[in-house]
């Protein structure tokens, strides 16, 4: 059975993965309602990504509201005034390297303010009425530590996260499942691999090598280059999140993976390659790049994924074929010098402040 969706409260919804959702719902034309975007617009969230969205639906079916998810009464505010029936919650900090230099942000955000969210939902969320709502969590795989080669993680592994991030995010997984289990408060969960494609901030891998290949700068590799990570084209992931929130089971995880083992060294070499082909540069020219850097501490070795359920029982796949998504990601990165450029050199604060009004 098919859920009813209306109003749709999305948090972070100036980030990556939040902008790309934002755009699958309004480019296909399966979703009527409404959505409201509610930001803090931190260093990772850029309202530039969707200015397309603002002048084409802005104050008739999509509302942005700058806020921090900590703020109980704001979000209350925004629940009772959109009459939120939906939560699809992605605001997060999210970058491991930044959770090994400064992890009180990420308990802060990731724990708290998940936690108030819930809090939100299940004081506005009463009654009978309950029934029709759904809050969606979105996480990671990374929850689930680092897993031996043949081994996969499936929904019911037990976590074993490695860095402040994951620990952060394995918290809130866990206070998403209590709010289910103890206050009967509509909940999925989702955990999905690394995903790569348009609007990423270029300090997570994929945008970072395309940069600095452009520029021709170091690539800078951690150890070996041999962990192994599993890529999902952001596409793929939202439409497993639409289904999931039209068709997902209450109280139930969902794993999402792409299916693409690949080590990062592979990863880089293969971009070094398509940008050269691209630049018409000798296919070999960009790897001298390469630099081998010291290994981020607690650096898990293997991700990888299995995601048969959400596949079996709601009839998920992957559209995206690796290489080409990649090749996508890399002409999306060279047709937008301006966007890499506001946001490389932190300018794109200011162009939000001048070409947008904040309600
Ligand atoms: N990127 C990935 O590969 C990946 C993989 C698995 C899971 N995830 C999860 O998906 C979600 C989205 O990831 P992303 O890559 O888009 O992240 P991102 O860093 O690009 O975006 C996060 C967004 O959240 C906003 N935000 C941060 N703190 C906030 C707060 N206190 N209140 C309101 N807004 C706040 C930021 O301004 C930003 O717009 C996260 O929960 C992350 O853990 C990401």
């Amino acid at each position: 059975m098919k859920r009813r969706l209306k109003n749709i409260l999305v948090t972070g919804g100036a980030g990556f993965i939040g902008t790309n959702f934002i755009h699958y719902l309004f480019k296909n034309k399966f979703f009527e309602g409404i959505i409201v975007n509610i930001d803090k617009i931190t260093y990772a969230g850029n309202l530039e990504n969707l200015r397309d969205v603002e002048q084409r639906f802005g104050g008739e079916r999509y509302f942005f509201e700058k806020a921090d998810i900590n703020d109980f009464d704001k979000i209350k505010a925004i629940f009772d005034g959109y009459e939120i029936d939906t939560v699809v919650h992605f605001a997060a900090e999210s970058h491991v390297d930044r959770s090994l230099h400064g992890p009180k942000e990420f308990l802060h955000t990731n724990v708290m303010g998940t936690f108030n969210l819930l809090e939100v939902a299940r004081k506005c969320w009463t009654g009978e009425e309950k029934k029709k709502k759904l809050f969606h969590h979105i996480s990671t795989d990374e929850v689930y530590g680092s897993t031996k080669e043949m081994k996969y993680f499936l929904e019911s592994t037990a976590y074993q996260p490695n860095s402040p991030y994951s620990a952060s995010k394995a918290c809130s997984d866990h206070l998403a499942r209590v709010f289910y289990k103890t206050y009967g408060l509509p909940v999925t969960i989702s955990n999905c691999s690394n995903n790569y494609g348009p609007y990423q901030f270029p300090e997570k891998l994929v945008p970072l090598m395309i940069l600095n290949i452009l520029d021709e700068k170091i690539l800078p590799v951690y150890g070996d280059g041999k962990n192994v990570r599993d890529w999902l084209y952001v596409e793929d992931h939202c439409s497993a999140i639409w289904k999931i929130l039209n068709q997902g089971k209450i109280g139930e995880t969902y794993n999402i993976g792409g299916e693409n083992e690949w080590e990062n060294i592979r990863l880089v070499h293969f971009l070094c390659e398509k940008i050269g082909q691209l630049n018409g540069k000798d296919k070999d020219y960009y790897n001298k790049l390469i630099t081998f850097v010291k290994d981020r501490p607690g650096h898990d070795r293997r991700y990888a994924i299995n995601c048969d359920k959400i596949k079996q029982e709601l009839g998920w796949k992957q559209e995206v074929d690796v290489e080409e998504g990649l090749e996508m990601t890399v002409k999306w990165y060279m047709n937008n010098p301006e966007w890499v450029d506001r946001v490389k050199s932190g300018e794109y604060k200011n162009w939000i402040k001048k070409n947008y009004k904040m309600r």
